[in-house]
């Protein structure tokens, strides 16, 4: 109990540690002056002709994110589910980084995917929270996301760090930084300070508590954060939530979409944002509330029934701190609920059988 620094739940606690959790992952890795980003575990890795990232859960949406990154900076990379890996033979070689992205680096399904790396002659990195954890020690390599110790089962601070750290490594092996970046990263903790201070998260909450479900969109970088906040919202409340790239609405989810089913929109102001309204549009026609994820409320706000503000940035970091007031949400819903936030019926922190 003495560990929960008076909050309620570890949960809560974690998620206001994010400020801190991030400031520790981009101690010592960033340079304005030269506008670079190094990281002294990876100082021997060279540009990789392409990447795949290996995870689980929520480690399974950085890993998304982190792909689009690499992808935008001229690597081709792609993410899969661990335990799917061996199933999808995709050819590997010496010039393949195969990053295993994981929290606690002791998933077996994600150890299992490293091994099969490793065997195949991939070079192999591990992104992880945990130091001599079994994942660093057979990777090739280790880079840490230091968001210190987690114990709540649904991760939240570490996927914060885990983003803020690819988004790191994927400047550091492209060579890919301008001073703004370096600028907008050192600006994060201070801002996700400022989404805490001010959230209405848990007025959303009560307001949408009886809801059949919930469901999350989101385009670009805003779909790994969409399925992030709709996997947050499952685990600890145990309510029916899905996320999906806002534009597969209308070939499924569409029919589910109802008064009683809340849609939370990630509305980035510098990116897709006619799309995004497009498809506000679509579920608000059909009388599903709408709840606004945004840096830019003016351009959005005729268009919904609710807003959770964050301070603007660039499309790239916009998922660090649209994922707050989804973690928010999740954890007020829950606590309305009265539900055993911490420890979620049927999960484990770890998972280490496959
Ligand atoms: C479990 C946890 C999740 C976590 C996943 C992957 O399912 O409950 O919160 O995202 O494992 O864990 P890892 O330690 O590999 O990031």
């Amino acid at each position: 109990e003495a560990g929960k620094s008076g909050y309620d739940h570890y949960m809560r606690k974690e998620i206001n540690e994010q400020p801190r959790a991030i400031r520790n992952c981009l101690r010592g890795r960033l340079s304005e002056i030269d506008r670079a980003v190094s990281i002294d575990e990876i100082d021997d890795l060279e540009r990789p002709e392409r990447v795949q990232l290996i995870s689980c859960g929520t480690s399974y949406h950085a890993s998304l994110y982190a792909a689009r990154l690499f992808r935008d900076r001229g690597i081709p990379a792609s993410a899969f589910h661990a335990s799917e890996y061996d199933a999808d033979a995709i050819p590997i070689d010496d010039e393949t980084l195969v990053i295993a992205v994981t929290q606690s680096g002791e998933t077996a399904d994600t150890l299992g995917a490293l091994r099969d790396a490793n065997r195949w002659g991939a070079e192999t990195l591990a992104v992880t929270n945990v130091v001599g954890s079994s994942v660093s020690r057979e990777a090739d390599h280790a880079m840490y996301i230091r968001a210190g110790p987690e114990i709540s089962v649904a991760a939240t601070k570490t996927f914060a760090s885990q983003q803020a750290a690819l988004a790191m490594l994927s400047s550091a092996l492209t060579g890919e930084c301008s001073r703004g970046f370096v600028e907008d990263l050192r600006a994060l903790p201070d801002q996700i300070q400022s989404i805490l201070d001010r959230s209405r998260a848990e007025e959303v909450a009560r307001d949408y508590i009886d809801s059949d479900a919930y469901f999350f969109i989101g385009r670009g970088y805003g779909a790994p954060v969409a399925l992030e906040g709709a996997l947050k919202m499952k685990e600890i409340t145990y309510k029916h939530a899905e996320g999906f790239p806002a534009g597969e609405l209308k070939h499924g989810p569409l029919a589910l979409v109802s008064e009683r089913t809340p849609v939370f929109a990630i509305i980035s102001g510098a990116s897709n944002q006619e799309k995004m309204i497009g498809n506000v549009e679509e579920v608000a026609s059909r009388k599903a509330p709408v709840i606004a994820v945004t840096d830019s409320p003016a351009a959005v706000e005729h268009h919904v029934d609710d807003l959770l503000r964050i301070p603007e940035t660039r499309p790239q970091l916009l998922p660090i701190l649209a994922n707050v007031q989804l973690q928010l949400v999740s954890y007020w819903v829950a606590n309305q609920l009265g539900r055993s936030i911490d420890k979620p019926r049927n999960l484990a922190k770890s998972v280490t059988v496959e």
